[in-house]
């Protein structure tokens, strides 16, 4: 399908896979609806998506955990574009590594409001506003965690599976509208993603990708471009997507650090 002249819109556009699939989007000539809290940087990723081919970008603050921005933000939204091609949920993450026996609930709260509440909140005021029968996509960012757990991850893994469940419902319930509903599941991938769930521990953040040549941003943009440009008929269920030094989600092979001399 020709995204030239399709609005998308992507929450979280403000860092990672968002901001990728921004100017990954822009370059296709589409209108782009971004959000996400962190206004400033909505602003520097929307002027290199009007430099990168963008037919127009608007952007506004957005916080998926809250029912209020999300409402008013899909409002915002619609005094620009009555109708919209493509839901991008992205919005969400991972808030740190604790075993159950120690969870935080700030951190549990957290992860449910942002990638699980937030992306049924934003799937539901935005769906009135997708055309049945012309393509229209809802598109969930899941992860692989979301298909296999592993320790520290229990609510990370949780939510992610529940996002699964998510897509397979509505799935399910927009049969017959020719609406799209799909997920895309990336492995490891280099963002800001270990930087948030360490809470800003950046020496912490960069182990995870030692030795490893994981994701990039770039990677899994293009992955959602691809699924969005299917023709009408086809629906891209679900994509995993890992670096290939990624067996599975705990086999990671990792480079020895090179020897001095
Ligand atoms: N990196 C990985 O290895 C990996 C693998 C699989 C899946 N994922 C998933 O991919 C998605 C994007 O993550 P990323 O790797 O690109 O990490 P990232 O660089 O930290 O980006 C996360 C984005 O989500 C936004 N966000 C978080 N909470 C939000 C909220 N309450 N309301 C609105 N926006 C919110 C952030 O913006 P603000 O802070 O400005 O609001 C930011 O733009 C997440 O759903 C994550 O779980 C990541």
């Amino acid at each position: 399908m020709d995204l030239a002249g399709k609005t998308i819109l992507i929450t979280g556009a403000s860092s990672g896979f968002g901001a990728a699939a921004a100017l990954a989007f822009a370059r296709t000539g589409c209108h782009l609806v971004l959000g996400a809290r962190r206004v400033t940087r909505l602003n520097e990723v929307a002027a290199a998506a009007r430099e990168a081919g963008a037919r127009s970008v608007q952007f506004h603050s957005l916080d998926v955990a809250s029912t209020r921005s999300v409402e008013s933000f899909t409002a915002w939204a619609r005094d620009f574009h009555p109708t919209l091609d493509v839901l991008i949920n992205n919005a969400g993450g991972a808030l740190g590594l604790d075993p159950v026996a120690l969870g935080r609930d700030e951190d549990w709260e957290g992860m449910v409001q942002s990638n699980f509440l937030g992306l049924l909140r934003m799937t539901r005021a935005v769906l009135p506003l997708l055309p049945q029968h012309a393509g229209a996509w809802v598109l969930n960012v899941g992860s692989i965690a979301g298909h296999t757990a592993y320790e520290g991850g229990a609510a990370y893994c949780g939510v992610k599976a529940a996002e699964r469940s998510v897509t397979q419902a509505l799935r399910l319930e927009l049969s017959g509208s020719g609406i799209r509903v799909g997920s895309l599941d990336p492995g490891l991938a280099e963002t800001e993603f270990s930087l948030v769930r360490f809470k800003g521990d950046a020496v912490r953040a960069a182990k995870v990708y030692e030795g490893v040549r994981p994701l990039t941003p770039v990677d899994v943009a293009e992955a959602m471009v691809w699924m969005v440009s299917r023709p009408p008929h086809v629906c891209v269920d679900e994509l995993v997507l890992k670096p290939t030094d990624q067996a599975a989600i705990h086999k990671v092979y990792r480079r020895p650090p090179a020897t001095p001399g």
